[in-house]
């Protein structure tokens, strides 16, 4: 007998840094958020997870559905994973229905191995890549006529964040109102050519998995936090509302004052959690004080800071100012202790922003 056939689909999927974060629960089974946000998908050529799909009749049906996570077996069996298996399988189960003649591959069990090019679960956003780039290499696997809209909504029930990575350049996660889930799913805002000078500078501070996962954190603070609730119901949608109107205007300054306005608020809601949750080391604060102090030298402001939820910064900037930017944060955290060996090792500078998947 011909050995059986394995069927196999590679991608790679971007990084996504919110500059409105995502931060709540109102549906954690379905995955659904307390409010909208909104992103920046940054370049595959710096920040990327690539996956690889592959299902066979072969392949053990006791063993089941597997993942190897840059190196290491990994569990699938927690509900957002099987959630994704699950709405991908149906809709490739409804072709195979309508076609007889294909392959039945939603009866067979799927392997999956994916790297990250870049530290996991370290405030890097891994799991907006690593899900994205699950969701579409199981799609590209089944060769589903799925749009990214659609996509996004599967990548949502595996890591919210994740529905931004399935679209470049400036990418609106809007948090629906339909209970079961089917309106709250990413959209493009502008692509990446809209604004193609902008730059986004990843300085890594640790990449130490961090203390408290995004899932976990958000849970406890939407249980615990009174600031919480100014957050999604006041501050939240005014940042949606200022920071579309920037990206359309490509207004840097406006741009940049609601990106750290609102880091500033997500992390002053994790400070306000009982017992309360620290992302930001010192040496992240520190990097708020660089671009302070880049931003006063230039008369102007040049530079952004943001922080997800970890210790690692991002700064966005735009092309002409890399000089000001780039070669201060260089100059004045070169020189603290503890942070010399991740900037030197770990400092990118990401060149552009991507067109997503
Ligand atoms: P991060 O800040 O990196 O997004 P999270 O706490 O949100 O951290 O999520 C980290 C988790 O995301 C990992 O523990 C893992 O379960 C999942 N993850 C990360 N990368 C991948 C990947 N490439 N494929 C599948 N899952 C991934
Ligand atoms: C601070 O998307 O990682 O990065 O949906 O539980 O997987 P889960 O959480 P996740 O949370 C991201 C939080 C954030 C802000 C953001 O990316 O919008
Ligand atoms: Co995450």
């Amino acid at each position: 007998m011909a050995a059986e056939k394995v069927y196999r689909a590679s991608t790679t999927a971007p990084v996504n840094i919110a500059v409105v974060k995502y931060w709540g629960k109102r549906d954690p089974k379905l995955n659904l958020p307390t409010n909208s946000s909104l992103s920046v998908t940054l370049s595959q050529a710096d920040l990327r997870t690539l996956t690889t799909a592959s299902c066979s009749a072969s392949y053990s049906a006791a063993e089941g559905d597997s993942l190897i996570l840059n190196g290491e077996p990994s569990d699938v069996a927690g509900a957002r994973t099987q959630a994704c298996f699950r709405e991908l399988r149906t809709r490739r189960a409804a072709l195979e229905a309508a076609d007889p003649s294909l392959p039945k591959l939603s009866t067979m069990p799927v392997h999956l191995v994916s790297e990250n090019n870049f530290p996991t679960a370290a405030g890097l956003a891994s799991s907006a890549a690593g899900f994205a780039a699950l969701v579409r290499a199981i799609a590209n696997l089944y060769e589903l006529p799925a749009s990214p809209s659609e996509l996004s909504k599967i990548a949502r029930q595996g890591s919210g964040s994740a529905c931004r990575s399935l679209f470049g350049g400036y990418v609106a996660w809007r948090m629906g109102s339909e209970a079961d889930g089917s309106d709250s799913l990413a959209d493009q805002v502008a692509e990446a050519a809209h604004w193609p000078d902008m730059r986004a500078l990843v300085l890594v501070v640790s990449a130490a998995k961090k203390g408290v996962s995004s899932t976990s954190g958000m849970q406890q603070t939407v249980a615990t936090s009174g600031l919480f609730q100014e957050r999604i119901s006041k501050v939240v949608p005014q940042n949606m509302d200022l920071m579309e109107k920037a990206i359309k205007e490509r207004d840097f300054p406006a741009f940049a004052e609601v990106t750290m306005r609102d880091s500033n608020s997500f992390h002053a809601t994790c400070a306000d959690t009982y017992p309360p949750i620290f992302y930001m080391n010192d040496v992240s604060k520190a990097a708020i004080r660089a671009v302070e102090a880049i931003n006063a030298a230039a008369g102007r402001t040049v530079a952004a800071y943001t922080f997800d939820a970890g210790p690692n910064a991002v700064i966005y900037y735009l092309e002409k100012d890399t000089e000001a930017v780039v070669g201060t944060i260089h100059n004045v955290l070169g020189d603290i202790d503890g942070w010399k060996p991740a900037a030197i090792e770990g400092l990118k500078s990401t060149v552009s922003l991507d067109e997503g998947v």
